[in-house]
């Protein structure tokens, strides 16, 4: 696993947009695997920059994003797909056929289960670009007995639940349940970027990166993967001696 520290948040995502930015350019048809959530979304503005500045060309571009709340239609302010349309794809030329995100009104859980993962493994993913949970998930794999593989609905948990009510007008409105990729989804990425930001992050941060590799805790799975980088702010990185 490499490290990369930045000065603050700016910077930190700065050093993640570099990453994403050098693999569009290298292969212009790429896949990324997307995440929704504070953490990147200093990385989704300078890709926008890099994008009006003419450095950057979405137009092959693929995304595959990592999750989506169950019941929140794709024009719900808080859904993943309305964040990701608000946050990066209104704002590059990227098509948005291209762009794929669980369908938050699906009907029948399991065939889109089965339809989104059918995306994930017909595509694979280039690069994926991951936040973290404070407790330790990523997309919404939550703490478990035993690491959900593929594409699975998800009960949320009370403290991702709490975490994410910043967002919505009271707790009560906040989803319960969520559409996320699994691990195995995340695991078969070719790329793993990180980013975390903030005190609050330290002490998982810690947890993830150099604590026992188990469900209990789903980042730290990103300790088998052979081409992670986490990078973060000083404050994330405070408590690992970096
Ligand atoms: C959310 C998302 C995750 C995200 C995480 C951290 O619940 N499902 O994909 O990485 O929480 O969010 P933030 O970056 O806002 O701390």
């Amino acid at each position: 696993m490499r490290f990369l520290k930045g000065k603050d948040y700016k910077d930190a995502s700065r050093k993640a947009a570099n990453i994403i930015s050098a693999q569009i350019i290298m292969k212009p048809n790429c896949v990324l695997g997307l995440a929704t959530g504070s953490s990147p979304i200093g990385a989704y503005n300078q890709l926008i920059d890099w994008y009006k500045k003419g450095d950057l060309d979405f137009s092959e571009v693929s995304t595959i994003n990592l999750d989506e709340y169950k019941g929140l239609s794709g024009e719900h302010e808080q859904s993943y797909r309305y964040f990701m349309n608000t946050n990066l794809f209104n704002h590059v030329n990227i098509e948005k056929s291209k762009t794929f995100v669980p369908d938050g009104l699906a009907e029948d859980d399991d065939r889109e289960c089965a339809r989104y993962n059918e995306i994930i493994k017909s595509k694979g993913i280039d690069l994926q670009l991951l936040g973290l949970g404070h407790n330790g998930h990523i997309g919404f794999n939550e703490p478990d007995d035993a690491f959900e593989k593929e594409t699975h609905i998800v009960k949320l948990s009370e403290n991702t639940i709490l975490a994410n009510s910043r967002l919505f007008e009271e707790v009560s409105h906040v989803p319960r349940y969520a559409f996320t990729m699994g691990i195995k989804n995340i695991m078969q990425a070719r790329k793993i970027v990180v980013i975390v930001s903030g005190v609050d992050k330290a002490d998982i941060v810690k947890e993830v990166f150099f604590g026992p590799v188990t469900p209990k805790v789903p980042g730290s799975i990103l300790q088998m993967h052979n081409d992670v980088t986490v990078i973060g702010d000083e404050a994330a990185f405070s408590k690992i001696g970096i």
